[in-house]
């Protein structure tokens, strides 16, 4: 179906015709090591060992999308797209095997448009989220929108694959409160909710990203907050009874009420429990004393803002300020290791007091973990691919970095004997992961006859998605039955054979 390729035009040629030749950056140009690493927030995957793109293509709109799908197929190029570029494992501009691949990078496409009277916005991929509650508390100091809690995360990874933040409680994840998109389609289409399937708007709203096209903006309800919330950080070590704490809170925090979310970032030998509450300080106390009264949670922990100022001051703390949002310049590159897992019987204590002996081991990491219950778990497993709901008690996240290419061995080791120790506790039978929090340990697609099969993905799948894996896969094999859009973890297409 595409026009017959004229004599000695290239995949360069063909872009040219249709993009200004300042976009488009081949391997050779100056600026192509800047282009590439900008957003590269794990220095393990930009080390020259990696196999990289070969050219990067940085749009300023849906045409410049919709040539470089065109001219992909075209000349056999694959396309990798980039946001915020904050892929655990880097898959939105490196390969794991050598591929002829070019990265379509959406950092200048990054516009928010807020419409304070429908209580709407839409919000460009190439936006980081800072970006995103900064427009939207400009607009409106009641109105936000739940999704991750670092700024500098893009727009199109998170919610394409989720994203959950301090009001999931309240207000589930980002993609289930996206209401329209615009997306290129594999043969360079643009669609919008209007005039693509309905297993196809489902898709992308939660789906994982790369695999069903390129969404170029997302239209999403904003969400009313009181104008003023509380937030407080309460650090106990193992001396001040963290184990105890802990082994409360995985009952009491995934029951609260949807306004209050309390979080426990371990660490060492304490436990941070970290909260936001959609409230006041003096209608918060009597609530932690009625449910939560061994935090000894006083007034002195309160700390009242509007919610655009609890963004950055859960994220970075007390000094940070609304320029944080807006800051694209992050220079924070660790080299980082992560892993998750779900919950859903609660940890015997003993267990706990082993976890604390694991933080305290050399090479260690930390563990984030976010209570479920309320909103989010609310909703139907079906509603959309995210399917962590009914029974989840909590996320755990463990997170280990480093800061020297050589300094790996310890934290690499120790991830991977803490997720083996932990096995017995978690989510079984798949074991659960959050498809956001990448893992390529937990399986990588085969590819036979140029299509990445059914049963290899299948073995990661089912841990992102559970029972939508197979939705996914059958929504894959009508969007993109060649499998055009793919990745180490993409959707492979299940194409039904009669
Ligand atoms: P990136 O650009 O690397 O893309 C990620 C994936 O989506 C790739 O496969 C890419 O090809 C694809 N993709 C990107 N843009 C697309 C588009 N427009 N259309 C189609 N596919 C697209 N998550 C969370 O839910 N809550 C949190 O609080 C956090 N916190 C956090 C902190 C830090 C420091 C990091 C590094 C990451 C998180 N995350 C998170 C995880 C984060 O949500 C996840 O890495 C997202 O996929 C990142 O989206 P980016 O656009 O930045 O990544």
């Amino acid at each position: 179906s595409y026009a017959p390729v004229p004599a000695k035009e290239d995949f360069l040629g063909c872009l040219m015709k249709e993009i200004p030749a300042r976009l488009l950056y081949a391997k050779s140009s100056p600026d192509y090591p800047t282009v590439l690493t900008q957003t590269i927030r794990n220095s393990r995957w930009s080390t020259p060992q990696n196999v990289q793109p070969l050219y990067i293509i940085t749009p300023t709109n849906a045409s410049h999308i919709q040539s470089a799908v065109v001219c992909g197929r075209r000349h056999s190029v694959r396309l990798r797209v980039r946001s915020g570029g904050h892929d655990y494992e880097g898959l939105s501009y490196r390969s794991e095997k050598p591929e002829k691949f070019a990265v379509v990078d959406l950092n200048k496409m990054r516009a928010v448009v807020v419409d304070g009277y429908a209580r709407t916005a839409w919000v460009e991929s190439g936006a980081q989220l800072g970006e995103l509650y900064y427009a939207i508390a400009k607009n409106s100091p009641v109105l936000a929108f739940p999704a991750g809690v670092c700024p500098s995360i893009g727009v199109g990874g998170n919610f394409a694959g989720g994203g959950f933040g301090m009001l999931l409680r309240k207000y589930g994840i980002a993609a289930e409160n996206v209401i329209d998109v615009k997306v290129v389609d594999p043969d360079g289409k643009l669609l919008d909710k209007s005039s693509m399937s309905a297993d196809h708007f489902w898709a992308v709203r939660g789906g994982g990203g790369e695999s069903f096209g390129i969404v170029v903006s997302w239209q999403v309800k904003l969400l009313p907050v009181p104008p003023t919330v509380t937030v407080f950080k309460i650090p106990k070590t193992v001396q001040q009874g963290a184990v105890d704490l802990v082994n409360k809170w995985q009952l009491v925090g995934p029951a609260l009420p949807g306004d209050l979310m309390i979080r426990v970032i371990a660490a060492g030998n304490t436990a941070t429990f970290e909260a936001l509450y959609l409230g006041t300080c003096k209608t918060l106390l009597p609530l932690m004393s009625s449910k939560f009264p061994e935090l000894g949670m006083n007034p002195y922990h309160c700390n009242e803002m509007p919610w655009i100022k609890s963004v950055p001051f859960i994220h970075l703390g007390k000094e940070a300020g609304l320029d944080d949002l807006l800051n694209r310049n992050n220079t924070f590159k660790p080299f980082a290791e992560y892993k998750s897992d779900y919950v859903l019987q609660p940890f015997p204590k003993p267990v706990w007091e082993q976890i604390f002996g694991w933080l305290a081991k050399p090479g260690a990491g930390i563990m984030i973990m976010d209570p479920y219950g309320a909103t989010i778990s609310a909703t139907p497993e079906a509603a959309t691919p995210f399917p962590h709901r009914q029974g989840v008690l909590f996320n755990i996240q463990y997170v280990n970095y480093w800061f020297a290419e050589a300094a790996g061995g310890p934290p690499l080791q120790w991830s991977k004997d803490m997720y083996n120790f932990m096995e017995p506790y978690v989510s079984k039978n798949p074991r659960q992961a959050y498809a956001n929090y990448r893992d390529i340990d937990l399986g990588r697609n085969e590819v036979v006859n140029d299509i990445s099969t059914y049963s290899s993905g299948k073995v990661w799948g089912e841990k992102y998605f559970k029972g939508n894996f197979q939705r996914l896969a059958i929504t894959k094999g009508k969007v993109d039955p060649q499998d055009y859009f793919r990745n180490e973890q993409s959707i492979p297409p299940l194409v039904e054979k009669y």
